[in-house]
């Protein structure tokens, strides 16, 4: 890589850099352990099953998980909102969802709905990227059996209200997925608060982890039902074909990632206190945002809120060009386009061709945001007198 200006603005998508304590610990794992885990006896595998069940009694306890089986671990975020859907979704049912899912969600959902499998019902998002809680609900009928609703969009930041919809469900048969990407290890996530039966969410956003990490929490009084979505060894019950049916083994096929929940098992250890933590997510939200707001003829989509993911765009200049002048005059490293956000994006009126999104993070230092922000306004300005 050169040693041009790198200023990273495409935290939502994942965070860098990683701290040098989980780059280490990746290292040292494949240096000195690098053996699988729930595979073998011997003293190396069992350092290495330590350090897959550190992560999972620490995120249980992030989320305020009652146990730690509760907890699986996917490739990323994707393979594990998947394993949620496939696990409790069945021929017949039908599926509530918000037009500010991810593809991760919409696309699994869509296909099951176009094979005629299930219903799918999407609720629409305002213009402020948020749904209302009474659409959202108004839309659960009695064969409803899930209802998915992320934490916060990728593509405003906007939070959704997860607690209000989940604690209107509790006594109902629907079940509550919700897709914590986003928000996991920068506000705090609460499967109690929430109510939730499901959450999912990837390590490598703001919770610091590498690419490769994801964990998927499912409700113990779900645990009988639900059904595996990919199969393979364990490193139990090899005698049976059958899956075992105890979690987390059931959702765990395959090798796990042991390097990459290594470093991140470091970076969950950093995180410290999360109330502070989504303080310091919250100033540089204010920062970015006002800056961005201030600037005239630059249309914002994001609102104020504790997470620094800012949606803008500039008449008359497509997001991906506004992102490769970025790059390339600036050194500065944003995303343009859909953001994998299919929806959202006709609620918002950005539909064409979607937005320019700036996405920063707790590190991201004050001077890097003033730099982007004068970037951008220079930007908006040559557009306007030209
Ligand atoms: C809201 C949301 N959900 C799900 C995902 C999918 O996560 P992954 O990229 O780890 O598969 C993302 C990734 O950007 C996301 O922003």
């Amino acid at each position: 890589m050169s040693d041009r200006t790198r200023i990273y603005l495409d935290h939502a998508a994942t965070s860098w850099p990683k701290s040098q304590s989980v780059l280490h610990a990746m290292l040292d794992f494949a240096k000195n352990c690098g053996v699988a885990a729930g595979r073998g006896g011997y003293r190396s595998a069992v350092d290495a099953e330590r350090i897959v069940t550190g992560v999972r009694k620490e995120i249980a306890k992030l989320i305020e998980a009652s146990q730690s089986d509760t907890i699986s671990f996917h490739a990323n975020g994707t393979a594990a909102l998947n394993a949620a859907i496939h696990g409790v979704v069945r021929d017949g049912d039908h599926v509530v969802a918000s037009a500010a899912e991810h593809n991760s969600v919409l696309r699994p959902l869509d296909n099951l709905s176009r094979e005629g499998r299930i219903q799918l019902t999407v609720v629409p998002v305002g213009t402020d990227g948020c749904v209302n809680s009474d659409a959202f609900l108004r839309a659960i009928q009695t064969n409803t059996r899930l209802a998915v609703l992320t934490h916060a969009s990728n593509v405003t930041g906007a939070i959704q209200p997860v607690a209000e919809v989940g604690k209107a469900l509790r006594d109902r048969r629907t079940l509550l997925l919700c897709d914590a990407a986003q928000s996991f290890g920068a506000i705090p996530v609460s499967v109690q608060d929430f109510h939730v039966d499901l959450l999912a969410a990837p390590g490598h956003k703001s919770s610091g982890g590498p690419l490769g990490t994801a964990f998927l929490y499912v409700a113990p009084e779900l645990h009988d039902e639900f059904q595996p979505w990919m199969m393979g060894g364990t490193g139990s019950q090899s005698e049976s074909l059958e899956m075992p049916n105890s979690m987390p083994a059931k959702l765990e096929a395959g090798n796990l990632n042991v390097p990459a929940l290594a470093g991140w098992s470091k970076a969950l250890f950093e995180l410290g206190d999360m109330q502070e933590r989504m303080h310091q997510h919250r100033r540089v939200a204010e920062i970015l945002l006002s800056g961005l707001k201030a600037i005239p003829n630059l249309k914002c989509y994001s609102s104020e809120g504790p997470l620094p993911i800012v949606s803008v765009n500039c008449d008359g200049l497509a997001p991906t060009d506004f992102a490769a002048i970025l790059d390339s005059e600036f050194g500065i490293e944003a995303r343009a386009g859909l953001h994998c956000a299919a929806l959202i994006h006709d609620c918002i009126g950005t539909g064409n061709e979607g937005t320019l999104r700036l996405s920063a993070s707790a590190s991201t230092s004050e001077k890097d945001i003033h730099y982007a922000v004068e970037a951008v306004a220079q930007i908006v300005g040559e557009m306007t007198d030209s």
